[in-house]
């Protein structure tokens, strides 16, 4: 089933117009968010950075945050949902095509659910990645539609056999092209500040939240492509990919290569954490 404005509908009833200007210009804004044991994950969080994205974009929101999170917790029992998560975008509706806003804005809400396992493998055994220069657009910080940048820094990891690009602008590391990506250095932890150059992740601010309650000490500072290379564990985090250790960037070995001990800590860390939220 899928939440379609306001209503649960079958997939096949759904309707978007051909001159949604979603499909067009890639004009709207998403969310994905996580539920573990049937339950959304930081809901809450998502929502907040959902109305900004909006705000950013001029965008009117079709329903208040309280309207959307009731409707998401309905569209999850629906779906009998219970691991997994939930993709809501919001797209600045139907028009004659126009770059400029139309007169009269009719935003188009629509929402599904996904299962996902959970640990996975790869958190394990962690994951490789490869570095590529981020020719993004310098709003990174709006979840937009367009992600253009991002599916082509991801194809370029798939063609080189790994699985995330990490983004650098010149000398300075940015993010992943689906994750915020986080150094160890002399015990310290550091991750891009929350500029127009990154998404603020949830996951990211949750890690950066647990690291500090477990006495690691955390930097909110850019690094450079050296300091990546040189750091003592590298990892991702994402809404799916959760705490992700990287253990090999441009063919180089992070370390011997396996998930660090600091890293391994944040993801028990992780783990309690969702656990207290269910
Ligand atoms: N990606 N940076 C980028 C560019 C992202 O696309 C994402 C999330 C993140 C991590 O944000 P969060 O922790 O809030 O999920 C950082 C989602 C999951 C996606 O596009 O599928």
């Amino acid at each position: 089933m899928i939440l379609f404005q306001d209503q649960i509908i079958e997939r096949e009833e759904v309707l978007i117009d051909l001159e949604d200007r979603g499909y067009q210009f890639g004009d709207g804004i998403y969310e994905v968010i996580r539920i573990y044991d049937g339950k959304p994950f930081t809901l809450r969080e998502h929502l907040n950075r959902l109305e900004r994205s909006a705000d950013e974009i001029q965008l009117p929101l079709p329903f208040t945050l309280d309207e959307i999170a009731q409707h998401i917790i309905t569209l999850i029992q629906r779906n009998s949902l219970h691991n997994g998560q939930v993709y809501l975008q919001i797209t600045r509706g139907a028009a004659l095509r126009n770059h400029s806003f139309p007169n009269e804005v009719n935003p188009v809400l629509t929402a599904y659910t996904k299962e996902i396992d959970r640990p996975f493998e790869k958190q394990l055994t962690g994951i490789k990645a490869i570095l590529t220069e981020d020719i993004r657009w310098l709003r990174c910080d709006i979840k937009s539609l367009n992600l253009l940048g991002n599916v082509l820094g991801k194809q370029k990891a798939v063609d080189s056999g790994v699985d995330e690009a990490i983004f650098h602008r010149g000398e300075l590391v940015t993010e992943g092209s689906s994750t915020n990506v986080f150094i160890i250095k002399n015990g310290v932890l550091q991750t891009h500040p929350p500029t127009n150059l990154i998404l603020s992740g949830i996951t990211r601010n949750v890690v950066l939240k647990l690291a500090s309650e477990l006495g690691i000490e955390v930097k909110e500072e850019a690094f450079t492509i050296h300091d990546l290379k040189e750091a003592e564990e590298v990892f991702v985090t994402s809404t799916t990919q959760e705490v992700m250790p990287i253990i090999e960037v441009n063919s180089t070995a992070i370390q011997k290569g396996t998930p660090g001990e600091i890293t391994k800590k944040i993801q028990a860390a992780f783990s309690a954490e969702i656990t207290l939220s269910k």
